[in-house]
């Protein structure tokens, strides 16, 4: 966080099943993986491309998450299908050590396309509506910080949560 790149608005990918593209991909999968997150953008890493990688599959640091499935999203378009508002516990690989009690859209349709121009269209709910909303929202240059209503909701993971458990998006 404070790195110029991730308030940028980010470029949309105009040529799908590349070898640069694959290589961003493989690169993201890379870091997200090491990190243990729940999903990585790509302005994350300095690119200033509209590509958002997820999924949660049997994380030790998310026990209690619903299993959302590993998705390379390329140029994604969401829409909320009603006005509810969920609020959860978010992190971000950009901003280490910290949580806070974000508002999300609870349901939500997100339609894009994957490494290879597939497209792609899904209704979601909860937990997985979040991660996409947290992801696609660094190809906006907004970080979950800026979503923030109740900043006495906010803090450092070991204050918020001293004895673990934190479930959170990355
Ligand atoms: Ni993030």
């Amino acid at each position: 966080m404070g790195d110029p790149r991730l308030w940028q608005q980010a470029r949309l990918v105009e040529r799908f099943d590349r070898p640069d593209l694959h290589a961003l991909i493989a690169d993201m999968e890379e870091t997200m993986h090491h990190l243990d997150g729940a999903g990585l953008a790509a302005p994350q890493i300095g690119v200033g491309l509209r590509v958002v990688i997820f999924g949660v599959e049997c994380n030790p640091r998310y026990p209690d998450a619903e299993l959302v499935p590993r998705t390379v999203l390329i140029n994604p378009v969401l829409t909320p299908l009603s006005a509810a508002i969920e609020e959860g516990w978010e992190g971000c690989l950009s901003v280490p050590g910290l949580r806070g009690w974000v508002p999300r859209w609870r349901n939500l349709r997100y339609t894009g396309f994957d490494a290879v121009g597939r497209p792609i269209d899904r209704t979601v709910a909860g937990f997985h509506a979040r991660v996409v909303q947290h992801e696609c929202d660094h190809l906006d240059g907004i970080l979950y910080p800026m979503r923030i209503r109740d900043f006495s909701r906010f803090g450092f993971v070991d204050e918020l949560f001293p004895n673990g458990g934190a479930g959170a998006v990355e």
